[in-house]
């Protein structure tokens, strides 16, 4: 997933993106920073794991080798509205080191000034990023995590892979289908195969099928470009 910095072209970076899932076709590798060992300490970049939709499924035992090696990262986040059953919005940020955020972003106007700030008895969450203000997001994510507890929020995410994984299946055996990327969470990728094998003739296929589907208002499928 690595490669080292082209050093001949002279670029420099400020920050590495890596994830366990991309928005359309999640990769089945696994995010595994550390494989090869790599790089925000080493080339002194700050080195972000975007997890928003298969962080999830890291509740799990059974996906979390899919984070070995997080301890490289700089920070990690998941959107817990996603797959968390958690409303939108809500989104849980790691950070190794506060005070790169707070070095960045905080201000110290007067009238922010006061005692509990001062004695640093609280955190000034304002110094962590760009509003002053921010909802209280954390309480609906608590109300979640104790309502469903670990167990039925590992249950619902298993279930969603086991249905992914039926529907796989059956999209596999129909001919007419073709899976286009390794299932490896609860998203399939899946188009329908033109008679004439014309690349161009299959795109508007799918796009007839996929304005056929959504236009139904029963069942809403999310479409992308995919380069073979
Ligand atoms: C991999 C990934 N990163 C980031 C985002 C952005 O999420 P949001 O803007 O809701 O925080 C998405 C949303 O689809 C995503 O799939």
């Amino acid at each position: 997933m690595f490669s080292e910095p082209d050093r001949t072209l002279n670029l420099t970076s400020d920050w590495l993106l890596v994830g366990p899932d991309s928005r359309t076709c999640p990769t089945d590798e696994p995010a595994q920073p550390a494989n090869p060992p790599v790089p925000g300490s080493r080339y002194r970049i700050w080195f972000h794991v975007d997890a928003a939709y298969a962080g999830s499924a890291c509740i799990c035992p059974e996906y979390r080798h899919h984070l070995n090696g997080i301890e490289e990262a700089d920070s990690f986040n998941m959107n817990c509205h996603k797959w968390f059953l958690t409303n939108f919005d809500c989104s849980a940020l790691w950070i190794k080191d506060r005070n790169a955020l707070i070095q960045s972003l905080s201000t110290n106007p007067e009238y922010l000034d006061n005692k509990a700030s001062q004695g640093r008895t609280v955190i000034d969450y304002k110094d962590w990023e760009i509003p002053l203000g921010r909802r209280f997001r954390s309480l609906k994510l608590w109300m979640v995590l104790r309502l469903y507890g670990v167990e039925n929020l590992q249950s619902y995410i298993r279930n969603h892979i086991k249905l992914a994984q039926h529907f796989e299946d059956l999209v596999a055996q129909d001919t007419r289908f073709e899976i286009v990327a390794t299932r490896t969470f609860s998203l399939v990728c899946f188009r329908l195969l033109p008679a004439n094998k014309n690349e161009e003739d299959a795109n508007k296929l799918n796009r007839d099928l996929l304005d056929a589907v959504n236009s139904s208002g029963q069942i809403f499928i999310s479409h992308t470009v995919y380069s073979f």
